[in-house]
């Protein structure tokens, strides 16, 4: 039925900014976000004649406990429901709580700003500051640990096929999951290891990014557990759109992972390899030196359903 998705398959972009908030219990907070969803285009488009060359784009989310009191009369999108923590016997990817989402990138900090700015006006008063981000482009598309970070990634019709609902769910098409992770690296415990170590955590070279070779790539690399394939044998991807931050007078050192996916259910195998194991504690060494301290699924409707959301 609905079908132009928001812009989930695009690159992650220069400046992103990734806001998390709660809904406050009112009529009012009800109607600010119904406001919002009628708005939210239009506050895009403006955006995008006032600065093209900055190419902003904004995305809109949704939590499971949130659609279900904001929309009592529209259908639940198939796979959303709030996110269930998984526990390996080492790490574990906690839930955390988000009612809303929201997910701004553009060329030049300060065009981001003005859109997340313009964006948290108009839910004033409406909700509560869970989690906010800032994540920047680092060198050539690196993560904050030095690996270039996407090259995997789905593009083209594939990007469309894996990363947006199809006819599988007639009245989402062309929404999206979006399941983020806010990650902190143990920075010293990396930058001691030595370069070939680090190569075999991820799975790549870190300077040229070349995938490392089946026989010295060990099972438990960060590319070997999230490359997952369906029961036919072909390959399941996901679109991440993750962005490196940091503040270095706190120490503190992240990746903001986000993932945009057709069916959540792809996403949540990558974390069952990567936290448990398959099989069962071969867990993604990665996550020894990457601690995740957030962990929430939100829907992203079409912008034809978003629109409709208003009414
Ligand atoms: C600390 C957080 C993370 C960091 C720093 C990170 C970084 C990377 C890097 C550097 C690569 C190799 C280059 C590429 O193909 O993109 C990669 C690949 C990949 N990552 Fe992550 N990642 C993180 C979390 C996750 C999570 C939570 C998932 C899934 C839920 C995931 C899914 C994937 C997939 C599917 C690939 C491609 C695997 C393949 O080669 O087929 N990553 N990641």
């Amino acid at each position: 039925m609905h079908a132009n998705p928001q812009d989930v398959t695009i690159s992650p972009g220069v400046h992103a900014i990734f806001m998390v908030y709660g809904l406050n219990k009112s009529e009012y907070a009800d109607n600010a976000v119904k406001n919002l969803c009628g708005e939210f285009a239009a506050i895009v488009r403006s955006m995008r004649k006032r600065y093209p060359d900055s190419n902003p784009s904004a995305v809109f989310g949704f939590g499971a406990k949130a659609w279900d009191r904001l929309f009592p009369d529209e259908p639940r999108p198939k796979e959303l429901e709030t996110f269930q923590e998984i526990k390996g016997a080492k790490h574990t990817a906690v839930s955390t709580e988000g009612d809303l989402f929201f997910h701004v990138r553009a060329q030049n900090m300060d065009v981001a700003y003005e859109l997340a700015a313009i964006i948290s006006s108009k839910l004033d008063g409406a909700v509560y500051h869970i989690d906010e981000v800032h994540g920047f482009r680092y060198f050539d598309g690196r993560t904050i640990i030095g690996f270039v970070d996407g090259t995997e990634n789905p593009e083209n019709d594939d990007a469309v096929s894996f990363g947006v609902i199809g006819d599988e769910d007639e009245y989402f098409r062309g929404g999206s999951y979006a399941f983020v992770q806010k990650y902190l690296h143990d920075m010293k415990a990396w930058n001691e290891l030595a370069l070939i170590e680090q190569e075999k955590v991820i799975g790549r070279r870190r300077y040229t990014d070349e995938e490392l070779g089946e026989d010295i790539k060990p099972a438990n690399a960060h590319n070997a557990v999230t490359n997952i394939a369906d029961e036919n044998g072909n390959e399941l991807k996901i679109i991440r759109a993750n962005m490196p931050f940091a503040n270095p007078s706190k120490g503190e050192f992240g990746t903001y992972f986000i993932g945009y996916a057709s069916t959540f259910s792809t996403t949540k195998r990558m974390l069952e390899n990567m936290f448990k194991g398959e099989p069962e504690g071969n867990y993604d060494r990665l996550l020894d030196f990457s601690k995740p301290v957030t962990g929430t699924l939100f829907f992203v409707p079409s912008w034809e359903l978003l629109e409709k959301l208003a009414e």
